[in-house]
């Protein structure tokens, strides 16, 4: 990340976060935005991360790139996908998971073959104190690794919990302190990622938890941290299109998760009627969780 956006992310707020909202929803002339243009970047490295994700380094310098963004990525023949950005140096990394025909084909590339990529896209997680509990579900952890390494290099503490539903499924540990659990007991604590994170809220060591991942392990992360009185970021999927506010399609009761998100507030999500319950596939219908 560079000093630009690392200052950002100093000086960012929930305040900060909301006028970033605003300007990304003023008329700005899309021709002053060259992110919004799909650029050509060569894959440098694909490695294994786990026996679902691939690990992809692009030949792509985004130093301004934030923790919670994301990319749309597209290849010729293919639906173009967000991807939130694993890292930004010392070069942009994706982590994809290979569940459908888009990750498969991004999942499959090789050194030496070329993707597109607009961005980088949508609202970034903002600072919150200085004690940070970062909580990820399968490939839900590669931004908050991302996030670690730039909030522990702006004087943040900061510990993870990665959680999976088994040990070939977990994501590789970030810099801080690392708890792993999984599901059928194969690695770290048995059970899901509350069963880490209720014994380290109540030791009250915390002022935000940051959360990725799917969206009912985010919902019960983000009532476990209300209930704790800690504040709590989360990062919400939804079928985008366009990316930046246009097309509509990743409206959740009343926000576009594109612009308004990803990065948003647990509290803010809480109470809002789509969060958890519904979202829409690439024709619009709803489809409950
Ligand atoms: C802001 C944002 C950030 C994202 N970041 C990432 C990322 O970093 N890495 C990544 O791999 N994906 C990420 N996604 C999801 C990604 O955009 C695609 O939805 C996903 O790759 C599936 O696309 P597909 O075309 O391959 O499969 P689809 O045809 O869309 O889906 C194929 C099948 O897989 C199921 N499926 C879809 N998504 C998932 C999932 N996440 N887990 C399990 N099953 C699923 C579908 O229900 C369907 O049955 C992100 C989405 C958003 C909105
Ligand atoms: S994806 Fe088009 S408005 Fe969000």
């Amino acid at each position: 990340m560079g000093k630009q956006a690392a200052g950002k992310l100093k000086k960012g707020t929930k305040g900060a976060a909301s006028a970033g909202r605003r300007a990304a929803r003023s008329s700005a002339p899309l021709s002053c935005m060259p992110c919004l243009l799909p650029i050509r970047a060569k894959v440098l490295k694909n490695e294994k991360e786990n026996s679902l994700v691939s690990l992809l380094t692009l030949d792509l310098q985004m130093p301004d790139a934030m923790p919670g963004q994301f990319l749309m990525a597209w290849q010729p023949g293919m639906d173009e996908k967000p991807m939130s950005i694993a890292e930004n140096k010392p070069s942009v990394r994706l982590a994809i998971a290979a569940v459908g025909p888009c990750s498969k084909k991004l999942a499959e590339t090789k050194a030496g073959d070329c993707i597109y990529v607009r961005g980088p896209l949508g609202k970034p997680f903002w600072p919150a104190g200085k004690r940070w509990l970062l909580v990820g579900g399968g490939y839900g952890f590669a931004p908050l690794r991302f996030l670690a390494r730039v909030g522990m290099e702006n004087g943040a503490k900061v510990e993870s919990i990665c959680g999976a539903r088994t040990k070939g499924l977990l994501m590789k540990a970030g810099p801080g302190k690392n708890h792993q659990t999984t599901d059928d007991g194969s690695a770290g604590t048995k059970g899901n990622v509350l069963s880490a994170l209720e014994p380290l809220l109540r030791s009250g060591h915390f002022d935000c938890v940051y959360s990725c991942g799917p969206e009912k392990m985010m919902k019960a992360v983000a009532e476990t941290a209300k209930k704790h009185g800690v504040k709590s970021q989360l990062s919400v999927e939804r079928y985008m299109k366009c990316g930046f506010g246009v097309c509509g399609h990743c409206a959740m009761g009343g926000w576009l998760a594109c612009i308004d998100g990803p990065s948003i507030d647990g509290n803010e999500a809480l109470a809002n009627p789509a969060f958890g319950a519904y979202h829409t596939d690439k024709a619009g219908r709803k489809i409950r969780y």
